[in-house]
């Protein structure tokens, strides 16, 4: 079945960015000229994703604006021949079809998720966490959604991990099955170097058999009284297999202050508008 709709997480308190995060969504902060929600949003609809479903919370309407029509500001644009502008902001509203879902509580990643099943229904779909800025050849997604044409299993995307990094992210034990694609056999949630299985960490793209939302109503909540995806894929794996992917590209985390500059010095590094300016000043 095709994969044609996307769930982008964005109902969090974003405090790994207070100040800045008090009276504005994390997801709405701009690297360069995006916000970084917009960045996953693309990503998305490069990948051939036509719905996208966003998990939002009180405070954070900011998103529907930006992802709507703006008919004052483009006739401003329009009037002061700035046709440039106008057509960037013209096209946001055009990207896809959205809808927005209230998590009253953010009561975790799997919580949110599970938002989205009346949405969702009964066919796969793809979870974006809008931290996470992909930069690949072939879109993140698009990679993943590859792999679940193959196998007609959910997928999570990998990557390698450092020892201090196990304590970042979910980890797996994972059976290799081709280059690149591995079959999950468990995992563990930012377990440390202890009681890590292996150096391949579960990061923020997926793509799900709708009986994931199953896995997360019978999973508990945990020491933190969140609702973990990386505990609801676990119980999947009791019912199905599920597939990891070592993904082919870059990725930044942008989801902490120090992640968020390295991701804007990178990206800047990257448009010629700005390559040179942003040398000349890390030198000085
Ligand atoms: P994060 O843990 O990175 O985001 O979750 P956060 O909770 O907003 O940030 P910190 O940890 O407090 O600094 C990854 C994504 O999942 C969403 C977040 O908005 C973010 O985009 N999320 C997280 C929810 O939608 N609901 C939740 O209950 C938790």
């Amino acid at each position: 079945m095709k994969v044609r709709k996307a769930v982008i997480p964005a109902a969090g308190f974003g405090t790994r960015f207070l100040p800045a995060t008090k009276a504005q969504p994390k997801e709405m902060l701009a690297v360069i000229d995006k916000p970084l929600i917009q960045y996953s949003v693309e990503e998305a609809v490069e990948s051939g994703i036509e719905h996208i479903c966003v998990i939002t919370s009180r405070g954070k309407s900011a998103m529907e604006d930006h992802f709507d029509q703006s008919p004052e500001l483009e006739s401003f644009l329009k009037q002061k021949g700035k046709t440039d502008y106008l057509k960037q902001v013209q096209k946001i509203s055009r990207l896809a079809k959205f809808c927005y879902i209230r998590q009253k509580q953010a009561l975790g990643l799997g919580h949110a998720i599970l938002m989205a099943e009346e949405f969702i229904g009964n066919e796969p779909f793809a979870v974006l966490l809008p931290d996470d800025i992909f930069d690949c050849p072939v879109p993140a997604v698009k990679q993943l959604k590859d792999v679940f044409a193959e196998y007609g299993s959910s997928v999570v995307i990998l990557k390698r991990i450092s020892q201090e990094e196990t304590k970042k992210y979910g980890v797996i034990k994972p059976e290799q099955v081709k280059p690149r694609i591995f079959k999950l056999k468990d995992m563990i949630e930012k377990p440390g170097p202890e009681k890590a299985f292996s150096d391949l960490g579960i990061i923020g793209r997926y793509v799900f058999n709708p009986d994931i939302f199953e896995a997360i109503k019978k999973t508990k909540p945990d020491h933190r009284g969140e609702i973990q995806i990386t505990d609801a894929i676990k119980r999947l794996l009791d019912k199905e297999p599920v597939y990891g992917y070592l993904f082919e590209g870059q990725r930044y985390d942008a989801g902490d202050k120090a992640g968020f500059i390295k991701a804007t010095l990178k990206l800047a590094l990257k448009r010629p508008e700005f390559a040179e300016i942003v040398r000349k000043s890390i030198q000085n």
